[in-house]
């Protein structure tokens, strides 16, 4: 038997569609998804789609205002996307950002042309025409640009409404709440970019903003109740928030249709598989099934050294010990997961074909594609900080709902060389003081994530009238907005000492502590 999806095409769990839904055609910008989380931190449900929707589909959606995203390309180059283009026939409200923009002059007539110069970095802004986008708003801007095409001919029935020194025409309105800007809003290097949305979400298009969690708790149990009907669910724990959030969700929609399973593989933190019990079974009541399978991943990882492989076997391991405990529970007909949204826009994303394989992440609890379960993804519509507000609507605690990430391979990937349980032990209790320290400093939520490292290294110390011989500990501690690019965290020196000294006094078997001052890139978070 094997563990798996049983229909990756199938229809996936309705969009969660409220009253308002904005949708962001994506033309390929850096900045889509953040222009989606704009929108939604406004509350206002939006979704990011394929620039090349068909209208059909946008209808079906209804939306009440449509959003172009930029993009690289030049709206003259015979590749460049353009929209299907019945879309500006709905009706609908439209705000075409940079490339966005010169799509919309384009399609509709006017003229676009390469400027003098690219534009780039910040800009000042001189509002013409108020009214719409600009609304309450100073009359002069600070924006940020990217751009190398200008609007030199607005289409016909169309207004200039702000300028800059290089962009005669760097917003412009048109009939039927179409309006184009030129700079990019949904960066933080434009000040007032948020209230130029808000006034295109609600001046414009008359969203009213009531997208709450509570709004998605709703929609969501209906739905999987709906799908699940009176089916069997499993759903494998992970101890990180996602996974949680989607049982708890899953749990309120159909109790004990749902099975939980967490394969504890001997890799986690201190206290880490207790604490899931504890709040899942114990204080939630939902079903769960513990297995202990550190003695499986153990052996699987004796003698390897090679990160990689040692990820390999993992993920191997942890599909069969799923397999095992799915064939005891018998006829399962769903499987759950905490699937978040970036990752169902990463994975239908236009251009992957130049992303490489730095380290094989979604491959470790991942299940391999031949047939058996229907997927269920209850989150697959939201970001991470939408997870977590889902997760205190639904009263998991504080301390489950803010944790940091923390890898599938676990501490595996964070001792150099080696896993042994001696290891293990070793790296859990230098990491235990990490965290604590760092909770204790008030800076847990602020840093992405904080965390030891066992080196392959010993080094020599003194303690008391002796030599030592023993382990190199490093202490990793990293400022993040999504684990793509990262920063080494300046935290103040006393925490870093207060970490130091607790791990060499009581972690036996450490006498030098190292704090690690690479960012990403070059460097990656974990050191495997
Ligand atoms: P790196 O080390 O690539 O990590 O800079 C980026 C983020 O991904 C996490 N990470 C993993 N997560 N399986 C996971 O589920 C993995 O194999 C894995 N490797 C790294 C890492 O903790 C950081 O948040």
């Amino acid at each position: 038997m094997s563990v798996a999806v049983k229909n990756q095409n199938e229809t996936p769990t309705r969009s969660p569609v409220a009253q308002d839904t904005v949708l962001v055609l994506d033309f390929g910008s850096q900045y889509s998804q953040l222009i989606a989380r704009r929108v939604r931190e406004a509350k206002v449900y939006c979704e990011l789609v394929p620039g090349s929707i068909d209208v059909e589909e946008i209808r079906r959606r209804n939306p009440r205002g449509l959003i172009f995203s930029g993009g690289p390309a030049s709206v003259y180059d015979d590749r460049a996307p353009h929209p299907d283009p019945r879309v500006y026939a709905l009706g609908i409200p439209i705000l075409g950002i940079c490339y966005g923009m010169q799509l919309l002059a384009h399609d509709l007539g006017g003229d676009v042309a390469p400027a003098s110069r690219r534009e780039y970095g910040h800009a000042a802004l001189t509002v013409d025409s108020p009214a719409g986008l600009f609304t309450k708003l100073p009359r002069e801007l600070d924006v940020w640009m990217s751009h190398a095409d200008v609007i030199t001919r607005p289409p016909e029935g169309f207004q200039s409404i702000a300028h800059s020194i290089n962009s005669p025409c760097a917003a412009f309105a048109g009939p039927g709440g179409r309006f184009g800007i030129q700079f990019h809003p949904e960066v933080a290097h434009t000040p007032l970019g948020r209230d130029i949305l808000r006034n295109f979400l609600f001046e414009v298009c008359g969203c009213a903003g009531t997208w709450e969690p509570q709004s998605f708790i709703d929609m969501a149990v209906a739905d999987v109740r709906a799908r699940v009907g009176r089916g069997k669910v499993i759903c494998a724990l992970s101890g990180g928030v996602d996974s949680a959030v989607a049982a708890t969700l899953v749990h309120q929609a159909i109790g004990d249709q749902l099975t939980c399973v967490f394969v504890d593989n001997g890799l986690l933190r201190r206290q880490e598989a207790d604490r899931v019990i504890e709040v899942m079974s114990r204080q939630r009541h939902i079903t769960l099934r513990r297995v202990d399978a550190s003695d499986r991943f153990l052996a699987a990882l004796a003698g390897v050294t090679d990160p990689e492989e040692k990820r390999r076997r993992i993920g191997a391991t942890f599909i069969r010990v799923f397999e095992e405990i799915a064939r005891e529970l018998g006829d399962i007909d769903f499987l759950a997961q905490g699937t978040l949204y970036p990752d169902v826009i990463e994975s239908t994303s236009h251009d992957t074909t130049n992303a490489q394989t730095i380290k094989t992440h979604h491959n470790v609890g991942g299940l391999p594609p031949d047939l058996r379960f229907t997927l269920i993804e209850p989150l697959r519509y939201l970001f991470k900080d939408e997870v977590r507000q889902v997760g205190l609507a639904l009263g998991l605690p504080e301390d489950m709902v803010w944790r940091q990430p923390f890898p599938g391979p676990g501490l595996a990937i964070r001792i150099l060389g080696e896993v042994t349980r001696e290891r293990l032990d070793t790296l859990r209790a230098a990491d235990w003081i990490v965290i604590d320290e760092i909770k204790r400093s008030g800076l847990y939520r602020s840093v992405w994530q904080s965390f030891a490292i066992l080196t392959p290294l010993s080094s020599v110390g003194v303690m008391g009238d002796g030599r030592t011989y023993a382990n190199v500990v490093a202490v990793r501690i990293v400022q993040s907005d999504d684990g793509m690019t990262a920063d080494w965290a300046r935290v103040p020196y006393d925490v870093l000492a207060a970490m130091s000294s607790r791990i060499v006094n009581e972690v036996p078997g450490v006498n030098r502590v190292v704090y690690d001052i690479s960012s990403k890139p070059p460097s990656t978070i974990e050191w495997e």
